[in-house]
């Protein structure tokens, strides 16, 4: 496919306009970009609220050919093209915790909500990446860093940006090819943070610990028991992973 990018200065939230479109009939590829969200949306129902000018925020629109259940593994796919941006961009040892967090020593630089228009048949990937931030509230100080607090100067939101759709452009190919994470599986480990730690899987009918291995083709995470040693696929739609 092709890639086409649509830019407001200000808009309410790059998801919502990106499936507004959809619903109009926009084609598959288009790139939403914004400066500023005036009611921008995270994971669970939360807001995301970031300063004008600050972040690198887009959604892409894609109407792929896929069974639902493969979905959320474009969550995956993104993740890995923002950590492979960020590092190609700034050298920093951007990593992934499954299955969709992008962190940089720890905190987190990047957040991915991918949204699903059963109206328009289309998939929405909205990203937003804290680029040239410097200052966090009280509440995310500890969670929640940036590009410039990393490095200790400011880069280029452009750039930032090119770089992450080009590395996603290229992924996406990838992925598209078997329609899974098959092609990607091996890139995606190597900058896992969690392998090889010990994480608790917090599923509401039977929560256990083990040891993090990697991920299978689809995407779901291999976790070792460590009660009897068996190995267990965690499907990302189901629980939440803690480190410990
Ligand atoms: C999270 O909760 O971690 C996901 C945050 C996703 C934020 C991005 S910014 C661009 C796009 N538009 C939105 O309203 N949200 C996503």
């Amino acid at each position: 496919g092709s890639w086409e990018i649509h830019y407001l200065e200000t808009v309410d939230s790059t998801n919502s306009w990106a499936r507004q479109e959809a619903r109009q009939g926009a084609r598959d590829g288009g790139i939403y970009l914004t400066d500023y969200q005036s009611a921008g949306r995270g994971r669970r129902g939360r807001s995301w609220e970031v300063p004008a000018g600050t972040s690198v925020m887009f959604s892409i629109l894609l109407r792929p050919d896929l069974a639902p259940e493969n979905l959320s593994m474009l969550t995956l796919v993104m993740g890995l093209s923002v950590a492979e941006g960020i590092r190609a961009g700034t050298g920093l040892d951007a990593g992934i915790k499954w299955p969709n967090d992008v962190v940089v020593n720890g905190k987190k630089i990047c957040g991915i909500l991918t949204e699903l228009d059963t109206v328009s048949h289309s998939v929405i990937i909205g990203t937003g990446i804290n680029v040239n931030m410097t200052s966090f509230s009280e509440e995310l100080r500890e969670k929640a860093t940036s590009i410039a607090a990393e490095t200790g100067r400011s880069w280029s939101r452009e750039q930032t940006a090119g770089r992450v759709i080009a590395s996603f452009a290229e992924n996406y190919r990838v992925f598209a090819g078997t329609g899974d994470m098959t092609g990607l599986k091996e890139a995606y480990q190597k900058i896992l943070v969690n392998r090889g730690k010990q994480v608790r899987v917090l599923d509401p009918r039977a929560p256990f610990t083990g040891t993090a291995l990697g991920i299978d083709d689809r995407g779901e995470l291999l976790v070792k028991r460590a009660d009897n040693g068996r190995v267990e696929t965690v499907f990302s739609g189901e629980v939440s992973v803690r480190g410990i």
